[in-house]
């Protein structure tokens, strides 16, 4: 195939056959955050290249080996976003969100890039929905950005998903933990990759995620980091745990689970698949209570997660999960004829201003062609006008579903049909026995 019809290896189209399912699922997840408080944010694609090697980490898999990084044509260093919890947090320093009443919550969908080893679940661009909690040290916000997370799925029909969580301590008590981590590495130094030696000496816990299987083997055999966390992470961390018990959501400690990203501090957590292969986390996140400094701003201790869209839908589509029905067309026109076409589009602008969506021929068809269009699209009425329906001035609705066929005048049509409309919703839900409405009683 010609090079300039082929997408770029690691990027997928989202056709219209699918995009009703995506944008529910998006759309659904907005609506649950904001219910939590959160707010929509939006920030730009790309950054300087600085932000993400000081936010993610200059020893992390996504600064070292994944990011699109270009310089532009004045001579910056420019990234892809690889993730949306960095430039959440840009965006709050520089427009002073840390003045507003705190925590500022946030919520966004976003592209994403990173230049990895495409495979199922594993792309090159890929999108996610993410919150950040701006400001709250409290393990309260801990529980409560966790079962925002798990909400979405329960909201959503997903099933089976595990909650893992652990704690991964504090800088202070990070200095022990890595003490411990580089004794253990420094004895198995011979079987570690390149990446990862580097690693040994500026921060070990790197290793602990590196995707060569070979040191995801030595790994396994690591110290844990539970096991060096200080009273205070301790404290703050079972008390995460007694909010997520009170509030019935099951989880797994995994003292395994590292992240990623050097951000994190304390609470991490990952909401983790075994139905969609290898790449299993749909969902993940934690807090970052040092990343705000880190960029150069005063203390902001903060917390988020991002849920992978691509690895929810297919995870939606091997559970056969189900979806509401794609919203159909209303009405087709069918015309006849240059002023039978000009009526249909008078008719469809007035009937769309209320809220109704029709379509009528824009393409020059036959009658038949429009018919069997018509049909194609599923839509669930349609009419026919013609010369002859144009003279005596009535036309005939036809229901697609295989309902009766109603005759109106075309004068006036507009109202008659959204009447017929109202009509057949209150059919709908009264039943299939039904009872008598009279429309004027409605209003
Ligand atoms: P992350 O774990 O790197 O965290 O990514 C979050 C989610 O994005 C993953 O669980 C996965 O579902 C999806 N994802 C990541 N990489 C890919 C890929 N190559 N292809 C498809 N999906 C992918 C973050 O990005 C953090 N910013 C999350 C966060 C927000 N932490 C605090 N606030």
């Amino acid at each position: 195939m010609a090079l300039v019809t082929k997408a770029i290896k690691g990027t997928q189209d989202l056709l219209p056959a699918d995009s009703y399912k995506t944008r529910y699922v998006e759309q659904s997840m907005l609506d649950i955050a904001t219910k939590f408080g959160y707010k929509e944010i939006r920030t730009p694609v790309f950054e300087h290249t600085e932000l993400f090697s000081r936010g993610v980490g200059d020893t992390t898999d996504v600064v070292q080996k994944e990011m699109y990084t270009f310089d532009d044509k004045g001579g910056r260093s420019i990234t892809l976003r690889p993730e949306g919890t960095a430039g959440a947090m840009r965006a709050f320093l520089e427009h002073g969100l840390f003045n507003e009443p705190l925590p500022q919550k946030v919520s966004y969908l976003t592209s994403c890039y990173r230049y990895e080893k495409p495979q199922a679940g594993r792309l090159r661009e890929f999108h996610q929905f993410g919150v950040e909690c701006l400001g709250t040290a409290a393990p309260a916000a801990d529980a409560e950005l966790i079962a925002l997370g798990h909400e979405i799925f329960s909201y959503l029909g997903v099933e089976g998903l595990k909650l893992e969580i652990n704690s991964i301590g504090c800088p202070e008590c990070r200095k022990k933990y890595h003490a411990a981590l580089r004794e253990y590495f420094e004895s198995k130094k011979d079987a570690l990759c390149g990446t990862c030696l580097d690693r040994l000496g500026r921060n070990p816990m790197r290793i602990l995620d590196c995707k060569s299987p070979e040191c995801g083997e030595i790994a396994k055999g690591a110290p844990k980091v539970l096991d060096y966390i200080c009273e205070d992470c301790s404290a703050h961390f079972e008390t995460v745990k007694k909010h997520l018990d009170a509030m019935n959501i099951p989880y797994v400690v995994n003292p395994t689970i590292v992240r990623g990203l050097d951000y994190y501090t304390r609470t991490v957590f990952e909401f983790v698949s075994t139905e969609i292969g290898a790449q299993g986390t749909v969902c993940g996140g934690g807090r970052y209570d040092g990343l705000a400094e880190e960029l150069g701003g005063a203390k902001t201790p903060s917390l988020g997660f991002a849920l992978g869209i691509e690895r929810l839908m297919l995870l939606m589509q091997a559970q056969g999960t189900p979806l509401p029905e794609e919203q159909r067309t209303d009405l087709y026109i069918v015309s006849m004829g240059e002023a039978a076409n000009v009526a249909a589009a008078k008719i469809a602008a007035s009937l769309r201003e209320e809220g109704i969506s029709v379509q009528y021929d824009v393409a020059g068809r036959s009658v038949k062609a429009q018919m069997k269009f018509a049909n194609k699209l599923g839509v669930r009425n349609t009419v026919v006008i013609g010369d002859s329906e144009l003279e005596s001035g009535k036309i005939i609705v036809k229901d697609m579903d295989g309902g009766e066929s109603v005759e109106m005048e075309l004068d006036g049509f507009e109202d008659s049909y959204q009447s017929y409309l109202i009509q057949n919703a209150v059919k709908d839900i009264a039943g299939a026995d039904g009872f008598e409405v009279n429309i004027s009683d409605l209003f």
